[in-house]
C-alpha cells in the first residue's frame, strides 16, 4: 500500500484530482469507479475545473459507481445519482450512455447485481477506483464481516451506517436500510486503487485499516492485499498511523 498524506485539504483534492487527470491522460478511454459521500467532493470539484480549463476530457471515459441505496428514486437529493449529476456529470462531456450506477428502483435487484458485474467485464474492468471509507470500515456498503469474495449484491446497512447517514436526511427514519454495493471481490479487480481519508473522525478507523491485521471485520483492510491500492489521508485521518 502507497501511502500519502496530504499537508491540508487543498492538496488532499489536488493529489486525488493528479491521479483521476493522470490516468485519463495515459489512457482517454479509461473505465473510472467513482464514489460517493463527502470526501470525494472537492475531488470532482477540482476535475470540473480542470475541465473546463481543457486539461481533461471525459468524452470517452466509462464510470461506475460504487452503490446507490435501494428505494430512493433517482430525483431524489439523498440519491447517489443526483449526487453524481450534481457534483460531476452535469459539469463534464462525458457521454451519459458511459455512465453507470447501480439501478436501487428495480424490483428484482438479484439481475440488477447480475448486469451490474456482467456491464463492469464488457467495458474491460475497472482501471482506476475512487474509495470513501465508513466509521466502521466500510468500503462501497460492504459492512463488517462481508466475504471477501463478494460481488454486486442487495446489502443491509449497518446501524452505525444509517446513523452516519442520517445527517443528509431530515431524520434517521428516513435513511433507507438497504443498498446496491459493488462486492468487495468487484472493488478488488480493479486494476488501481485510491482510499480517500479525511477527518479527525476516520483516525481510529485509518489506522485499523492500513496497520491492523487484514481481516472481514474491517473491510478496508483487504486493500492491503491489493498491488496497486494508494491510501491518501489528511493529517487528522493520518493523525494515529
Ligand atoms: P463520507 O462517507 O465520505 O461521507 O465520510 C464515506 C463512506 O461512508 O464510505
Amino acid at each position: 500500500m502507497k501511502i500519502i498524506i496530504a499537508k491540508n485539504k487543498e492538496e488532499f483534492d489536488r493529489i486525488a484530482a493528479d491521479m483521476v487527470s493522470q490516468q485519463l491522460k495515459d489512457k482517454p478511454d479509461s473505465v473510472l469507479g467513482l464514489a460517493t459521500g463527502s470526501t470525494p467532493i472537492g475531488l470532482y470539484a477540482q476535475l470540473v475545473e480542470r475541465y473546463k480549463k481543457g486539461e481533461i476530457d471525459f468524452s470517452k471515459v466509462k464510470t461506475f459507481n460504487l452503490d446507490e441505496y435501494k428505494g430512493l428514486p433517482k430525483t431524489h437529493p439523498q440519491s447517489y445519482y443526483f449526487f453524481m449529476f450534481k457534483h460531476l456529470f452535469s459539469k463534464v462531456n462525458i457521454d451519459p450512455e458511459n455512465i453507470h450506477i447501480p439501478n436501487g428502483e428495480v424490483e428484482d435487484s438479484a439481475k440488477e447485481c447480475e448486469e451490474y458485474e456482467k456491464n463492469i467485464k464488457e467495458a474491460g474492468g475497472i482501471d482506476l477506483q475512487i474509495l470513501g471509507i465508513g466509521h466502521n470500515g466500510h468500503i462501497g456498503f460492504n459492512e463488517p464481516g462481508t466475504p471477501f469474495e463478494s460481488t454486486t449484491s442487495l446489502i443491509d446497512l449497518d446501524q452505525r451506517t444509517i446513523e452516519a447517514n442520517s445527517r443528509f436526511f431530515d431524520s434517521i427514519n428516513e435513511v433507507p436500510r438497504q443498498a446496491i454495493s459493488m462486492g468487495i471481490k468487484t472493488i478488488m479487480q480493479a486494476r488501481k486503487i485510491v482510499l480517500m481519508i479525511s477527518g479527525k473522525d476516520k483516525a481510529e478507523i485509518a489506522a485499523k485499516a492500513i496497520k491492523g491485521p487484514v481481516t472481514t471485520q474491517v473491510p478496508a483492510s483487504v486493500l492491503q492485499l491489493h498491488p496497486f491500492a494508494t491510501v491518501l489521508l489528511d493529517q487528522e485521518a493520518a493523525s494515529l498511523l
